[in-house]
């Protein structure tokens, strides 16, 4: 059973503060920064790009979870590799070759990720899964912060972690969007090993951070 990871989700944190802000996740006891990034283009919102990591990186000790939002991606996997990213997670969507993409990333040395929107089916990933360091399966369409958790990407998740088993591959799931306290166990259950929280971690129990982390964590 691999360990649960907490990776926050800094679209939910203070944009004014974000240094501040991944200092206290860290100190809170987060695995990873979850770094939405978003093009207004792909999704219908814009948010950081590779400046803004340098600069977060310097202060920070613990990996960059990077969820590229961006179309097309593959062209500006390296600034995001050279900004700092430890983990670079695009949508299969955004690339005309995912395999060269997946390859570019690991010719980076950084870990490769795939996310799967809601409406994405696994098959269009499964040929390259022994390839793969993670499938972030998102449980809300991509583009903002506190949006209803979509109960039916579980079963996607299930699935996905049968496959993990019975081909004995190593990838980790990771779910994003709408993760709370209650769907954080089901996601558990259901497989996933690491959960993104942006909301729930930021603005529950009046903003303890170490407290949402714990509770999110503890299954
Ligand atoms: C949405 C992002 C998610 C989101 C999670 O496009 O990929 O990471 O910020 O935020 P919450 O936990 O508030 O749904
Ligand atoms: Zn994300």
């Amino acid at each position: 059973m691999k360990k649960i990871q907490i990776s926050p989700s800094i679209l939910s944190a203070d944009f004014s503060q974000l240094g501040k802000e991944i200092r206290k996740l860290e100190d809170a006891g987060a695995d990873m920064i979850h770094v939405d990034v978003m093009d207004g283009h792909f999704v219908p919102n814009l948010t950081i790009g590779p400046p803004v990591i340098k600069a977060l990186k310097k202060d920070s000790s613990i990996p960059f979870d990077v969820h590229l939002m961006i179309s097309p991606v593959h062209k500006y996997i390296e600034s995001y590799a050279k900004a700092g990213a430890d983990v670079i997670t695009i949508h299969p969507e955004t690339t005309d070759n995912l395999e060269n993409s997946i390859n570019k990333i690991k010719e980076l040395k950084k870990k490769v990720g795939v996310s799967l929107n809601p409406e994405t089916k696994i098959e269009i990933i499964e040929k390259y899964l022994d390839k793969l360091d993670l499938i972030l399966v998102m449980s809300v369409n991509p583009g903002f912060g506190g949006q209803k958790f979509m109960p039916q990407v579980l079963e996607k998740v299930e699935k996905l972690d049968k496959i993990r088993k019975k081909k004995e591959l190593n990838f980790d799931i990771e779910i994003d969007g709408g993760i709370d306290f209650e769907n954080s166990k089901l996601a558990i259950k259901s497989g996933a090993n690491i959960l993104v929280s942006g909301t729930t971690i930021f603005k529950s129990n009046n903003g303890d951070i170490k407290k949402n982390i714990d509770l999110l964590r503890s299954v």
